[in-house]
């Protein structure tokens, strides 16, 4: 994320995306087992692993496309298609899950009309659900595009829904 403005390295234009790819991959040149974090940064890059960047990543370290993909869709953290401009992650932790969590990813499934893993179709919010994100005594937890908010009930989340365009 920059620190100026604010964006990821996914609001680059497509051909600077390219670029920082290879560029990814060159630093990466020779490393042993280096496939796994060179997919985390362009998924970094994309927001997403398109066709066109596994092809790349596959023809730049010589490695099988279908090794790539192979690698790629075993690890749940891919994505395949592109997220959503944000992204909420609810937390299924023990502590969130134990203080309503489940209740507050329902209320979000049900306002957005998606299931967690899904965006909507007019791709402002992605819906994801993650581990512990550490902040357990602010049970129950989402974030928003990282922004962490704590203490949620029903009504807070669709509130701050609000505030992400
Ligand atoms: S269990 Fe949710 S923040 Fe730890």
């Amino acid at each position: 994320m920059c620190k100026c403005c604010g964006k990821g390295q996914a609001d680059l234009p497509v051909d600077l995306k390219g670029l920082k790819l290879k560029e990814v991959i060159k630093a990466h040149n020779g490393e042993k087992g280096a496939l796994i974090p060179v997919l985390q940064e362009t998924q970094e890059i994309y927001g997403y692993l398109p066709e066109d960047s596994i092809k790349t990543v596959a023809r730049e370290m010589k490695i099988p496309v279908a090794e790539v993909y192979g690698v790629a869709t075993f690890y749940a953290q891919f994505r395949f298609v592109p997220t959503g401009r944000n992204i909420i992650r609810v937390c299924m932790g023990t502590a969130c899950h134990v203080r309503g969590a489940l209740k507050v990813l329902k209320t979000l499934e049900r306002e957005l009309g998606i299931k967690a893993g899904e965006t909507t179709a007019d791709r402002r919010f992605t819906l994801e659900t993650v581990a512990c994100v550490g902040a357990c005594g602010l049970a129950p937890v989402i974030s928003v595009n990282n922004k962490v908010f704590g203490n949620m009930t029903s009504q807070m989340v669709l509130e701050i829904l609000d505030k992400f365009e």
